[in-house]
């Protein structure tokens, strides 16, 4: 049976007024007047044990669905990095509690699903790409009608994506141009099910829309053809919604929620991130001497991809009491210093290590020989565009490179150090946590160090990431 999918949402006049007329201005953190540069010089070898922080994409969905959850959910291994944090945020604004109570240790007592509170301002996401999609797909299906603002980079990114299937279900949108923040979110209630294939390989689209699948009545379908990292649908049945994954002969993923779930609390322990583990696995490979055990590294095979890279060009990486944290399968990760050699990564490896890119172009431009990659499009509308970013930025520290359309291709020193970035020479890091940390490890493994504009933005994801690094060469 057909429902009507014009249905106007209900109006909520404060806000109505309040946003009549202009959408909210763009968040102000991180302006390029007070940057933080830094350089990051060899020091020696990297040696000792680490444990990074919790996994990102994890420990936003905790909260966002501890929040849907009527109880107390208890997380251990939260990231308190500034992305989650504007996850927290947003969620408190919209009615739930949310409480840190040691370190990495947070409660958050939710509201249930459809009990979302209309908050009474903006919602300020910071750089997070993945707490304003995720959360737009939240919104879209309940009765409140919210704004989203972000930094510059945020501002920058599509938000279409979301748009188009939130607008199948019933939300409606105001954007900036482009499809971009700052933006409004009518939520439309009840929204309509739908079934979507996803045109591009992004586990945000998808969260997005199974989020929004648990305030809808009927099944809610998303069609993956190349699969993504599978945190919701693996956190979803853990909190007790009714939700299918069927996998066909080519891989196609097809999941089903039944909406209208009604989700249970949780005790949840965040295993360690393993995108933050990347970048301590390659200043390991490539400075000589290093030897380091990783603690605690999530290796779901949806996220573990640029292990087997670089274990491929001839890493050292040895995994040591593999073993299940939280539903999620986890490794100590053994790394020593190697003699890497270029290779031609598969672009089908791509979503399982979307994020680790920029780490494995500083590799690569200090293996032996060639290392092409390629199917790298998404890499453009990440928090830069991190296949021109990454690309001047290797090229202002001594490497040799080719930046192609939709990929870089690399052609390594064999094994000696790069020179690093001459006097007055700084690299841009766009408001972008990985480009900072990539050119950080490219520092500490070149001859005179690299210069990075701004390092604020790794709090973003890994706000310890400077003094683990300083630990590990102390
Ligand atoms: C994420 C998905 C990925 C990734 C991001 C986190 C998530 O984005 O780059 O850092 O938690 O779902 P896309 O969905 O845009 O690929």
């Amino acid at each position: 049976m057909g429902r009507c999918r014009c249905q106007k949402p209900p109006r909520f006049s404060a806000l109505r007024l309040a946003q009549k007329d202009a959408l909210p201005v763009t968040s102000s953190a991180h302006d390029a007047a007070s940057a933080t540069p830094r350089r990051f010089t060899a020091q020696g070898p990297l040696k000792g044990r680490i444990r990074v922080p919790g996994d990102k994409s994890i420990s936003h969905r905790s909260i966002m669905l501890g929040a849907l959850a009527v109880g107390e959910t208890k997380v251990t291994g939260l990231l308190e990095g500034e992305d989650v944090l504007a996850t927290a945020a947003a969620m408190r604004a919209m009615g739930a509690t949310v409480e840190r109570t040691g370190e990495g240790a947070w409660t958050v007592s939710g509201v249930g699903v459809g009990a979302l509170l209309q908050p009474q301002g903006p919602l300020d996401m910071g750089n997070s790409g993945t707490s304003t999609r995720l959360l737009m797909g939240l919104v879209a299906s309940h009765p409140i009608n919210v704004s989203f603002t972000g930094d510059d980079s945020l501002s920058k990114r599509p938000m279409n994506r979301v748009i188009n299937p939130l607008s199948q279900m019933g939300a409606s949108f105001e954007a900036s141009e482009g499809g971009r923040l700052p933006l409004i979110v009518r939520g439309a209630s009840p929204a309509v099910p739908i079934t979507y294939t996803l045109p591009v390989a992004s586990a945000q689209v998808k969260s997005a829309i199974l989020l929004a699948g648990l305030n809808t009545p009927g099944k809610t379908t998303v069609i993956e053809p190349v699969p993504t990292r599978d945190h919701s649908e693996r956190m979803l049945k853990g909190f007790g919604a009714e939700l299918e994954v069927e996998t066909q002969p080519d891989g196609t993923r097809i999941i089903t929620l039944t909406g209208e779930a009604e989700l249970k609390p949780q005790t949840i322990e965040v295993p360690g991130d393993p995108s933050s583990a990347a970048f301590f696995l390659v200043a390991a490979l490539i400075t000589p001497g290093s030897d380091v055990v990783i603690e605690n590294v999530g290796l779901n095979p949806t996220r573990a991809g640029i292990v087997d890279v670089l274990i491929a060009m001839g890493g050292q990486i040895e995994k040591l009491d593999e073993r299940d944290v939280g539903g999620e399968p986890v490794a100590d990760l053994h790394v020593r210093h190697s003699a890497l050699k270029g290779i031609e990564v598969d672009p089908a490896v791509a979503p399982s290590m979307i994020d680790e890119f920029p780490a494995l172009f500083v590799a690569a431009s200090v293996a032996e020989g060639v290392t092409t990659t390629s199917g790298l499009d998404e890499l453009r509308v990440k928090e830069s565009d991190r296949l021109a970013v990454m690309a001047s930025a290797l090229t202002a520290a001594g490497a040799t490179l080719e930046e192609r359309e939709d990929g870089l291709v690399i052609t390594g020193t064999g094994g000696k150090p790069l020179p690093g970035t001459r006097a007055g020479i700084e690299i841009a890091t766009h408001l972008d946590h990985r480009i900072a940390m990539s050119m950080a490890v490219a520092g500490v493994a070149s001859q005179d160090g690299v210069l990075v504009d701004d390092t604020r933005p790794i709090a973003t994801s890994f706000p310890v990431f400077e003094s683990m690094l300083e630990g590990l060469v102390a």
